[in-house]
Order: C-alpha cells, then sequence, then structure tokens
C-alpha cells in the first residue's frame, strides 16, 4: 500500500493496537521510554514514516491486570481501566540510528511512569508532523533530538481548547 504523504493527512490519524516488546533500548540507553504497537497495527498505518504529536491513552481489561502496577490514575469504565488522556510523541519507522529491519511506531508518553504497558491497549490521535526520522553520528545527539521534539509537542498541544474536539470526539474513553 502506498504511503500518504505526511502534509496531505486528514489529522487527527487514530490508531488503536495492543503494546508489545520492543528492543527495551528507549529507557535504559535513551531516557525515554516507549510503549511499541503490534506489527499488524504498524504495518496497516497509511502515514509516512517520520516522527509525531498527539494524544494517547492506555487501556487494560480487569482479567489482565498486573498486581505489580499501580493503577492509581487509571479509572474503572465497565470492565476495563483507562488511564488519563496524555500528550505522546511518537516515531513511526525503522529508526535509522540502529538500522532496524522492521518498521514500529514507538509511543513516547508525557508523564512518568515506573512500570510498562505489555499487553495494555493504546489508543493514539496522531495531531501533527514533527519531522523526518534521521541517523545521528552519536547517540546524545539522537537523545537531544528526542528532547526537542518533547518540547515542541507541549507547545504545539499547550491549547486546549484547539485540542478539545480530539480529546472529546468519543475516540478516547472519558475518564471525567
Ligand atoms: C520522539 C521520538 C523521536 C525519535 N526519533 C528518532 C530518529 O530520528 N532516529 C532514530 O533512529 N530513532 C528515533 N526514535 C526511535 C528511538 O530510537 C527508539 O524509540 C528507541 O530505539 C527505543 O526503541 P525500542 O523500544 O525498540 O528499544 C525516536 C523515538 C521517539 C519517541
Amino acid at each position: 500500500m502506498p504511503n500518504i504523504s505526511s502534509n496531505k493527512v486528514n489529522y487527527p490519524f487514530y490508531i488503536c493496537g495492543k503494546v508489545v516488546k520492543g528492543y527495551g533500548r528507549g529507557s535504559k540507553q535513551l531516557g525515554c521510554p516507549t510503549a511499541n504497537i503490534e506489527s499488524d497495527v504498524v504495518d496497516s498505518i497509511e502515514l509516512s514514516n517520520g516522527i509525531y504529536y498527539g494524544f494517547a491513552q492506555l487501556q487494560i481489561r480487569e482479567s489482565e491486570i498486573k498486581p505489580d502496577i499501580d493503577y492509581v490514575n487509571f479509572t474503572q469504565f465497565k470492565n476495563v481501566k483507562v488511564s488519563p488522556i496524555y500528550m505522546m510523541c511518537c516515531s513511526l519507522g525503522t529508526n535509522p540510528y540502529f538500522n532496524n529491519k522492521t518498521k514500529s511506531l514507538e509511543v513516547h508518553i508525557l508523564n512518568q511512569f515506573d512500570y510498562d504497558f505489555y499487553d495494555c491497549f493504546l489508543r493514539v490521535a496522531i495531531c501533527g508532523f514533527i519531522r523526518c526520522e534521521k541517523n545521528f553520528n552519536s547517540l546524545q545527539e539522537l537523545i537531544d533530538a528526542i528532547h526537542s521534539d518533547i518540547e515542541l509537542t507541549k507547545q504545539q498541544l499547550q491549547d486546549k481548547d484547539k485540542w478539545r474536539s480530539v480529546v472529546e470526539n468519543g475516540f478516547f474513553v472519558r475518564t471525567y
């Protein structure tokens, strides 16, 4: 399926999928934990590779709740628990710095968590394009670029009124 060029996309672009294990470099090497989305979903995304910003929400079934995780910010909704809606920035592609062989969608949620989200269901609304994926001369340059992406994400999403229609249009589970 051909990729749609990022500047012709009708945002928001909605994606839902299960969180799976990545290579585990996000937290350890980059200090930037990411939730990787299952590959079948990634393969069906008609977006150009690149770095994007938007919103994300985690959801977990009661039957999959892990005892060692503190779901204090999550809201019970029928038979699932849902997180608040967070800002996120994400990378779609093959991570040229690491030269991955397969395409991945890696979502960095702008919140401090002390655990990972394997098997959680993640809803993502991509609201805009930041830049193309790049190779870098050093890990530090990649880390610096990610920090700039995070700052840009906060700037783009800070106007709550502007994004109300995305957050409240029924795609995300309302927790208030
Ligand atoms: C906001 C953001 C920007 C990123 N930009 C790049 C990039 O330009 N080049 C690149 O190779 N990887 C980029 N990545 C991907 C990281 O390299 C990747 O998340 C990291 O290797 C962790 O992968 P893992 O969870 O599979 O271990 C970016 C990730 C995020 C969250």
